[in-house]
């Protein structure tokens, strides 16, 4: 059953099509039934995490979920705690990690860094997220969490509000939602933070319909699923743009009282003020909920690609 995965890199989710994703829920639904035992599937593997950025979901939940399957993890959380602080290339530290274990997950602040991960490493290579432009585990992630809550994926109403410009979760997002039939898709962000020409054109070439706005009051009586991320500061080329940006959209109670009852709230997280804290506590927000589905998405999609039968 595991066979398109088995051994596949897994670098953009435009790289699956909507049936492998769906058989990756399937799984996913297994993992979570088997989340609190310790399994054996994947003992004697080893799982390298080379995260090159900061991270704290994708890091963790990556490493519990290739320990709840039996398999051993090597890795590192900084560029200075490994030989690149001493000159090393990063095609040298993937060709080591590669010899070292069965499987990569690279986190890197250059797009494209994945995708040359890959090109180099014998064993497959998942991009845990490569600059501004691709985090396809995120997305997985996004679209589980929404299957759960919502039954269907098909026929929603979503805005993406934020930083659509430089956040990579928002873009897998957009470009995930492109696989199956969303009802609309809403861009929401300030013009300085609007998504770039590659997303809105993928949009428009799938057929999806979408609207770019600023301001989220004026279509929020329609949304579903609102997916919220934060201002990328670390991906400015400009600090002054950076200043200009920040602070230009919240997420409030007071913003929610027009929603639906049902609207739920995504966040690929970390946030930092743009939901203000209360809404934390409110029947919307449901990202605390989907960091959670991390590991066993994770636990089933190492599954596929290393071979296992979950
Ligand atoms: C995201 C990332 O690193 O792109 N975090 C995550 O993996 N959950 C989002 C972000 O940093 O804003």
């Amino acid at each position: 059953m595991n066979g398109s995965f088995m051994g596949r890199d897994v670098i953009s989710i435009l790289d699956f099509k909507r049936e492998e994703l769906e058989e990756l829920f399937e799984l996913s639904d297994r993992a979570r039934k088997l989340v609190d035992r310790k399994l054996r599937l994947l003992e004697g593997k080893v799982v390298s995490l080379a995260f090159f950025e900061p991270s704290t979901r994708t890091r963790m939940s990556f490493e519990v979920a290739a320990r709840k399957l039996g398999a051993d993890v090597i890795g590192f959380s900084s560029e200075e705690s490994i030989s690149i602080a001493k000159g090393e290339n990063l095609a040298d530290t993937v060709r080591m990690l590669d010899s070292y274990s069965d499987l990569i997950v690279i986190r890197h602040k250059l797009e494209g860094a994945a995708k040359f991960a890959s090109e180099i490493a014998l064993n497959p290579v998942i991009n845990g997220g490569d600059g501004k432009q691709h985090h396809p585990t995120q997305a997985m992630i996004d679209l589980y969490t929404v299957r759960e809550l919502f039954s269907e994926i098909d026929g929603l109403t979503y805005a993406i509000v934020g930083d659509l410009r430089y956040g990579r979760a928002a873009a897998s997002f957009i470009y995930a939602l492109t696989l199956f039939k969303p009802l609309k898709v809403y861009l929401v962000s300030p013009p300085i933070l609007s998504a770039r020409p590659e997303v809105t054109s993928l949009l428009k070439s799938r057929g999806i319909v979408f609207e770019e706005l600023s301001k989220l009051d004026e279509v929020i009586e329609e949304v579903d699923v609102m997916y919220v991320t934060r201002v990328q500061r670390e991906r400015f080329p400009d600090p002054t743009e950076y200043e200009k940006a920040k602070g230009t959209y919240k997420i409030t109670l007071k913003l929610l009282e027009k929603a639906k009852h049902s609207l739920k709230i995504l966040h690929p997280l970390p946030k930092v003020d743009e939901i203000e804290l209360s809404v934390d506590n409110s029947k919307h927000a449901a990202y605390f909920l989907q960091a959670s589905l991390g590991v066993p998405v994770r636990m089933a999609l190492l599954t596929m690609v290393l071979g296992g039968e979950l």
